[in-house]
C-alpha cells in the first residue's frame, strides 16, 4: 500500500488501487468523509488522480474537487485523467503550504502522503488551516515496521522487513503515528481503523511489495545473503499458503465541532 519500489510510480499506484485491499480502503475513506452534493473536497498528494473521479461523483455537479501534488508528472497525469470532469482541478503544490484559501474546503483526504513528508506536523497544520470549522479529513498511512511475511526462516522475513522499512520512505512507522499527529494538530479524532491488507498469493504481493526486486536490493544492501535470499524467494513463490500483511492505519478526524 505504499512505495516499496519506484521503477514506475504511476503504474505502481494504479496496481495498488486495483487490488481488493486497495479498492476496499479507498471506499472506506470515501464513505467516512460523508461528502455531500456541493461540497468542496481536497485531495492532498493526489498522485495521478486515482481518487478524484470518485470524489467528484460524491460532490456532484455543484461541488468542486481539488487535487494537489508536488510532482509535475503526477499533476499532468491527474489533469489528463480528469479532463472531462468540469468540477475538478489539479494544482501543483506542496502539502506543507497548500495553495488554497483558509477555511475553503469542506472535506479533505491525504492517502499515503505523510510517510513521505519532511514535516508531517506542519502539513497537518496547513491542512487544518484550509479546512472549514466542522469539516472532515481522512488519512491513510502504512506502518512498514509491521510488515510480516510468513516464511520458515523468520530471520529472512525480519531482514526483508527491515530493508523495506529503512529504505522505502522517509517516515517508516507513520501508520501508528497518525492519530497522535492529527490530534496534536488540533483535529478531533473520530475513528482509528487498522485496515491491514492480507495478501494470500505471491503474485498480488509481488505487485505491491515487489518481492523479487526488493530482495535483490536487500542483498546488495547487506540485509540478506545470496543463499538466504534464494531460499526466501523459492519458498515464497512455491508455497501454497502465502501470507503477507502490514498495518495500514486510517484516521478520520474533524476540524472541531460541526
Ligand atoms: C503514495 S502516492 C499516493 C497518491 C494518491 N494519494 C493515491 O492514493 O494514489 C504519494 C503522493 O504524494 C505526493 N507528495 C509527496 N510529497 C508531497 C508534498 N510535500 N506535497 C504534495 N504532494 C506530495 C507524491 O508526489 C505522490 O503523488
Amino acid at each position: 500500500m505504499a512505495e516499496t519500489a519506484r521503477p514506475d510510480p504511476i503504474g505502481y499506484l494504479d496496481d495498488v488501487a486495483a487490488t481488493r485491499a486497495g479498492a476496499g480502503y479507498k471506499r472506506y475513506m470515501l464513505d467516512s468523509l460523508e461528502i455531500r452534493p456541493g461540497h468542496a473536497v481536497l485531495d492532498v498528494g493526489c498522485g495521478p488522480g486515482t481518487d478524484l473521479p470518485a470524489l467528484a461523483e460524491a460532490a456532484g455537479p455543484s461541488g468542486e474537487v481539488t487535487g494537489v501534488d508536488r510532482e509535475p508528472a503526477m499533476v499532468d497525469e491527474a489533469r489528463r485523467r480528469t479532463a472531462g470532469l468540469p468540477g475538478v482541478r489539479v494544482l501543483p503544490g506542496d502539502a506543507h503550504a497548500l495553495p488554497l484559501g483558509a477555511g475553503s474546503v469542506d472535506r479533505a483526504r491525504m492517502d499515503r502522503v505523510m510517510m513521505h513528508l519532511d514535516d508531517p506536523a506542519r502539513a497537518l497544520g496547513a491542512l487544518r488551516g484550509v479546512l472549514r470549522p466542522g469539516g472532515l479529513a481522512a488519512f491513510a498511512e502504512p506502518d512498514w515496521d509491521t510488515l510480516a511475511i510468513d516464511h520458515p526462516e523468520v530471520e529472512s522475513s525480519l531482514a526483508f522487513t527491515r530493508f523495506v522499512a529503512e529504505s522505502a520512505n522517509r517516515n517508516r512507522a507513520m501508520g501508528r503515528q497518525v492519530p497522535r499527529l492529527v490530534a496534536d494538530a488540533g483535529f478531533e479524532v473520530r475513528s482509528v481503523v487498522n485496515a491491514a491488507p492480507v495478501f494470500r498469493d505471491a503474485a498480488t504481493a509481488e505487485r505491491v511489495l515487489h518481492l523479487r526486486r526488493n530482495t535483490a536490493r536487500a542483498v546488495t544492501a547487506g540485509y540478506l545473503d545470496q543463499d538466504a535470499a534464494e531460499r526466501w524467494l523459492a519458498h515464497l513463490e512455491g508455497t501454497g499458503t502465502f501470507i503477507a500483511t502490514a498495518s495500514f492505519v486510517i484516521v478520520v478526524a474533524a476540524n472541531g465541532a460541526p
